[in-house]
């Protein structure tokens, strides 16, 4: 392919892309004042400055300054190349990539690939018939009645029935023209001991279709129609070319939607708890099916919403299971909830011995991450004796130490405190010796508050020198909320030089002050009058310029206290180290309002 195609390749494709669609596969959009809104998915916040412009094809957050076009958008979400970005929204929009030769080996791969789709979608179709409308799928409508599974929902995941033979597909899919070899292939049946010929390897079982994320069958599990000892109560088709257990999330395909919109993901452990969470209204739902929750679980859905609420068995296995996924989810960013169902039961018993409603009750009072790590770690460890309250604190004031809020921090401070009957202020003192400083120390690291930039101070002093000058009167204002000391010595030199006119009753100029200041801050006064006279906008900008000299003060300030932290840390003073801290949160907040 040569580059004219190539750039005609990606112009059809920027084309035919909706920005606003693929933003918001990711992130929820509102509409406001002729643009789109959401919460930025490239940097942390709380209120939308990121914004889409769809009939310009621009993203752009006012906030991190990213920007750009819909694959500069994809390239940054899914973490690829610019023309990686490319390649998948063509993919998703089924256009197809200008041809390269492709080496045989590619062609043979591409080609058992869509071999196996073939087949897999072949054999959806063919258990989903067997439900509907066959005499042995009887059985099967009637377990899934019992379970109170409707057939809206039999037929929106597809649901099917393998009758109890030893080659019902098999025939099947072999007189569509396919090999026994490639039913092997995508799992569907077993080699026969001896080698001749193969078997179904799904009978007398309801099936669930798995799904990738455009919808396609990737594979099956089958689950048994009356549990008994010496059979697995699901039987799944195994990994094949197209099948990644650890990479698939079972209803993705049908959730993505809801979970976006609603910027949460519950996780479930079965396919019968996502599917009778999905059948009841809670749409956004996955399982994780029966596997561990992997980096790539957590990667997949972090893409798609911010908040995860984990919803396992609330028995030992589920808890266990629940306590080894959610750091890893942790790790994306997200913010991590856990719903325990009471009483013994998993999401999908619950419902139906509870209902709905008293699904939605457990939502909405979810655990967050801390506490459930709390509530775990009391339930196994001994705390009654001061050597199990140390060993619990260990154990979760490491957690607690990755809470941004400090004033979260102090809260859940607070609770091990009262639980574990230990003074506060040991409690910080033991956080002290495990992080090795201060607690709180993390949220006043410089990357909450960047340091103001000089360029910006210097924009600041120019605008403000701009209405000084010809508004000497309004120094008093400046001078009450500005200390002189945070603008940079030229400007520093020129206000000095307009109060000192103003005092003797004299218009600042600039004939006299080439003779009164130094050479560098007359070419600065130059520099600065070199445009137009003071106007309303500038005026706005004054206004913004006090703000941010303001908060220069105000970081000082706080670097100031910082630095006492450490000192009354290191000698060990707690009482004064807690005023300092509060004294700190207060000027975060002074600095938040600005
Ligand atoms: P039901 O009993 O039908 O309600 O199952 P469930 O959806 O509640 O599943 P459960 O919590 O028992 O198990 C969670 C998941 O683990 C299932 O959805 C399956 O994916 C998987 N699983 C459960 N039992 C087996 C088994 O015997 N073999 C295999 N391979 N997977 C299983
Ligand atoms: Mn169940």
């Amino acid at each position: 392919m040569d580059n004219v195609e190539m750039e005609e390749f990606v112009n059809a494709v920027r084309e035919r892309s909706d920005i606003y669609e693929v933003v918001s596969r990711y992130v929820p959009l509102t509409l406001k004042s002729g643009r789109f809104w959401a919460c930025c998915p490239f940097h942390e916040e709380k209120t939308p400055s990121f914004t889409v412009t769809p009939d310009k094809g621009i993203f752009y957050c006012f906030g991190c300054h990213e920007g750009g076009n819909v694959f500069k958008f994809i390239s940054l979400m899914e973490h690829i190349t610019y023309f990686e970005a490319v390649k998948l929204q063509a993919e998703r929009l089924g256009i197809k990539l200008p041809s390269r030769k492709k080496t045989s080996e590619e062609i043979k791969f591409e080609n058992e690939k869509e071999a196996l789709q073939k087949i897999t979608s072949f054999a959806r179709n063919f258990y989903h018939n067997c439900l509907m409308n066959s005499k042995d799928g009887e059985q099967g409508r009637k377990y899934l009645a019992a379970r109170g599974i409707t057939e809206s929902v039999i037929k929106e995941f597809c649901l099917g029935f393998a009758p109890d033979s030893w080659d019902a597909l098999t025939k099947k899919v072999k007189s569509q023209g396919f090999s026994e070899k490639q039913l092997v292939a995508a799992g569907l049946a077993v080699e026969k001991k001896g080698g001749n010929g193969v078997y179904d390897r799904l009978r007398g079982r309801v099936i669930i279709p798995i799904s990738d994320i455009a919808g396609n069958a990737v594979a099956f599990g089958g689950r048994i129609l009356v549990n008994a000892e010496d059979q697995p109560k699901y039987l799944n088709t195994p990994e094949t070319e197209i099948f990644v257990k650890g990479k698939m999330l079972f209803g993705l395909d049908k959730s993505s939607r809801a979970i976006i919109n609603a910027n949460t993901a519950i996780v479930v452990e079965g396919y019968m708890d996502a599917i009778s969470l999905y059948s009841v209204g809670f749409k956004n739902v996955v399982a994780s099916l029966g596997t561990a929750f992997t980096e790539e679980h957590a990667k997949i859905l972090s893409r798609y919403a911010r908040r995860i609420i984990f919803c396992y068995d609330s028995d030992d296995a589920g808890q266990r299971a629940t306590v080894r996924a959610l750091p890893i989810m942790k790790n994306t960013g997200a913010e991590v909830y856990i719903l325990i169902v009471p009483d013994g039961k998993d999401p999908d018993e619950f419902i139906r011995n509870h209902g709905k409603a008293a699904f939605k009750k457990l939502l909405d009072n979810v655990t967050p991450f801390l506490d459930f790590q709390f509530q775990y770690k009391l339930k196994h460890i001994d705390f009654s004796t001061l050597q199990g309250k140390m060993q619990v604190l260990h154990e979760i004031l490491p957690l607690c130490n990755e809470i941004k809020d400090t004033l979260i921090q102090r809260e859940y401070l607070k609770k091990f405190s009262s639980v574990l009957l230990l003074d506060e202020n040991v409690i910080l003192e033991e956080w002290r010796k495990i992080s090795g400083r201060p607690p709180n120390e993390k949220k006043v690291a410089p990357k909450n508050f960047p340091k103001t930039k000089v360029s910006l101070i210097s924009q600041a002093g120019v605008s403000i020198i701009k209405t000084l000058w010809h508004e000497p009167e309004l120094l008093n204002y400046v001078n009450a909320l500005v200390p002189m000391e945070n603008f940079i010595n030229i400007h520093r030199e020129i206000i000095n030089y307009i109060g000192k006119c103003y005092e003797e009753g004299r218009t600042p100029d600039t004939l006299n002050s080439a003779r009164e200041l130094s050479p560098e801050a007359n070419l600065e006064i130059s520099r600065i009058f070199g445009n137009t006279d003071p106007n309303e906008a500038q005026m706005l900008a004054f206004h913004d310029s006090i703000k941010i000299m303001q908060r220069v003060e105000l970081e000082k300030r706080y670097q100031n206290i910082e630095r006492e932290i450490q000192e009354l840390s290191k000698v060990g003073d707690i009482e004064n180290l807690n005023l300092k801290i509060l004294n700190l949160i207060e000027i975060q907040k002074e600095i938040t309002e600005l």
